[in-house]
């Protein structure tokens, strides 16, 4: 399904409007000044249920109209919301069984958004209901052009502790597992007296005394995840009924910390994916963050072009102290999310709003109005995106796979683990980082996806993993590829049971390595290596299954585990390799490692000055070359082409200026 409608044909430009805010008047400056600003689309009506159905089955659509009208009849495009993402007062009032409840049985009350139960029926008959009625009345309207099924699901309201979700939970157990013999065994409850007797005696993982069992842990997050889905699910069925050639989509949040929805169960269910991306102040490598956000997203989209639908063109308002960005930077942070693939700049919210919840979060015309430096600087976006058009549809090229699985990181955050600070996100983040500083782009899959293609894969902390997607990465490998795992993967099966007869379980006989204790280390500690770089976070007693297969690469100089192998090569038949590297490495450390891999498969790297970033898209005949500088002095690019940003011809390496962006076009050879 095309979404072309949203962009323009080009890259798509707004953002969340949200018009109950102002009065008609207002609305009439706003459609003005988004032409002004070269807006492509605006997302409508996502906190809209009160005024759409003020009291219980009683709709006022008048206003919605006026505002659709106006906004179709000035050539912008409307992203429709289903207004189902938080329930007006009278709904929880009438029917309180719809809040949700937290780990310790309290009530989360109205008063904020978001205030409704994962699985509640009577919620799920609202807002299906009201999902209908707008699908209804606008699937013919001349401005419609996508449909935004709730908003950023799972935000607040996951997990919920409630009766109602455990009762849910219960038959979400009834599926999966044949019966109590099969669940009691999946679980281990042989360990502390937890076998069942009854389904009925199955609860959510509430407040315990201590420990929780960690396979009903993470059971319960699948549940969860899953029971969103399926409420994702009926509304879209509800607006499909009404509609069903208009593209749909939900927006996701591929930001790092947020990790309660598995989107790779649900990317199937969307026509266009999007997504939801702030950059947080306090991270130490934040736009490392954001590139690997948008390599996630890009995978959730089968490596084409997805919606970006929400940042902030500065300020958030959810952090302890939330600094403006500066100048140049609300450029370059959306072109850094064009350069991995998103096709549409969006963001939260059109108009800075003057009350409630967010009335200190930045957005595209500011409390200052259209005579501030902001507001400049959004109009200069959309006329540098109005230039990029050709870029839309285009691809980026990434010759490394790294495997991202959101079920794995759940496991590997789960209760009483040998570390509790490093997870596969982590490591996974790490070797993104690093490959990023040596020009190299990777995409982010899920273990289950095509892997074939690609010359190297990186096996980043996959703690879990099914025995089938070892196979198939073991069988990568022994096609041709180069594969890197690194410390603490492949240790348990999809229940969390641990593989045994030593780690790394699934990949010890692809590796040809024996590790037979894990060694974490204290934080802040570091252990030598041979080579003559260090380790930090994690190590591993580790053995060669024996010295013909696999080569020791590099080896621990100090703490517990000196004299034994670190890091580990093994040459394989077809052509392949297989790597291991049981400790996080030091930076250089790192590169040199990847390097290593990166030889073996030919594929080019090439160090870049630090800070800056170089990505390339590329379509039948061109290539765009974005170039990014994060750093705050100038750097050297080493790249030609023209300059769609500055306009300029560029025939030989060139300074960027501190927090500069270029996007260079040439025609491919
Ligand atoms: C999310 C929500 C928006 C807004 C922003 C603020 O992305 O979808 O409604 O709250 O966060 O950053
Ligand atoms: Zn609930």
């Amino acid at each position: 399904m095309t979404w072309e409608r949203i962009n323009a044909g080009g890259i798509g430009y707004g953002g969340d409007y949200n018009p109950e805010q102002w009065d008609a008047a207002t609305w009439r400056q706003d459609v003005d000044l988004m032409r002004r600003a070269g807006v492509t689309f605006v997302t409508v009506g996502v906190f809209s249920w009160s005024h759409l159905e003020p009291r219980e089955g009683e709709y006022e659509f008048e206003w919605l109209d006026e505002v659709m009208d106006l906004l179709g009849g000035h050539g912008i495009a409307v992203d429709l919301a289903t207004a189902t993402a938080t329930p007006p007062p009278w709904l929880s009032r009438a029917y309180p069984q719809i809040l949700p409840v937290d780990v310790d049985g309290r009530t989360l009350w109205p008063g904020s958004r978001q205030a409704w139960c994962p699985t509640s029926p009577v919620f799920r008959e609202k807002a299906v209901a009201l999902a209908g009625r707008v699908a209804q009345r606008y699937a013919d309207h001349p401005a419609l052009a996508m449909w935004h099924v709730s908003n950023e699901y799972a935000c607040h309201n996951l997990p919920c502790y409630c009766d109602t979700c455990a009762a849910a939970f219960r038959v979400w157990l009834a599926r999966r597992y044949p019966d109590l013999d099969a669940l009691d065994h999946a679980w281990g409850t042989a360990f502390w007296s937890q076998r069942y007797g009854d389904l009925e005696e199955v609860l959510p993982p509430r407040r315990t005394t201590t420990i929780a069992n960690p396979t009903h842990v993470l059971d319960y997050r699948r549940f969860s995840s899953d029971a969103l889905l399926d409420q994702f699910r009926a509304e879209t069925a509800a607006v499909r009924e009404h509609s069903p050639d208009v593209p749909l989509t939900t927006n996701f949040m591929t930001m790092t910390h947020f990790d309660h929805l598995d989107y790779h169960r649900w990317a199937p269910h969307v026509d266009v994916v999007s997504t939801d991306h702030y950059v947080v102040d306090t991270l130490p490598h934040r736009h490392a963050e954001l590139a690997f956000s948008g390599d996630v997203t890009r995978g959730l989209a089968g490596g084409g072009p997805w919606m970006l639908m929400e940042h902030s063109t500065s300020a958030v308002n959810w952090q302890p102290t939330n600094p403006a960005k500066r100048s140049g930077q609300t450029l370059r942070d959306s072109l850094a999310h064009v350069a991995r693939g998103a096709d549409t700049v969006g963001y939260f919210q059109w108009r800075a709003s003057r009350a409630g919840a967010e009335k200190w979060h930045s957005a595209m015309l500011p409390h200052a109005g259209a005579d501030s430096a902001r507001f400049r600087e959004v109009c200069e976006l959309g006329a540098v995106l109005g230039r990029l058009r050709g870029v839309a549809g285009s691809r980026v090229e990434a010759p490394v796979a790294i495997l991202h699985d959101t079920q794995a990181r759940w496991a590997a955050e789960g209760p009483a683990m040998p570390d509790s600070a490093l997870g596969q996100v982590t490591t996974g983040q790490e070797i993104h980082r690093a490959l990023r500083a040596m020009g190299v782009s990777a995409d982010l899959l899920h273990p289950d996806v095509d892997l074939s293609g690609y010359d190297v894969l990186v096996v980043p902390t996959l703690y879990l993993v099914t025995d089938e997607n070892a196979r198939r990465i073991g069988q990568a490998a022994r096609a041709g590829a180069h594969v890197l795992v690194t410390f603490f993967s492949g240790v348990v099966d999809e229940h969390d049971h641990v593989r045994l007869g030593g780690y790394p379980g699934a990949f010890a006989d692809l590796l040809g390595v024996r590790v037979e204790e894990f060694d974490p280390l204290l934080p802040g500690d570091v252990v030598a290596l041979a080579g003559g770089g260090s380790g930090s976070a994690w190590t591993e007693h580790v053995t060669l299954a024996s010295e013909a297969e696999a080569a020791v690469l590099d080896s621990y100089a100090s703490g517990r585990q000196a004299g034994r192998p670190a890091m580990t090569r093994r040459d394989l038949p077809g052509g392949g390799s297989a790597w291991y590297c049981s400790t996080l490495p030091d930076e250089e450390t790192l590169r040199g490692l990847l390097a290593g891999v990166l030889d073996a498969a030919g594929v080019a790297h090439a160090a870049l000055p630090d800070g800056l970033e170089i990505v390339r898209r590329t379509d039948r005949t061109t290539t765009w070359t974005f170039a990014l500088n994060h750093a705050p002095a100038a750097v050297r690019v080493p790249c030609t082409g023209h300059d769609l940003v500055s306009g300029r011809e560029i025939t030989e390496p060139f300074d960027l200026e501190a927090g500069g962006v270029a996007v260079l076009a040439r025609a491919r050879a």
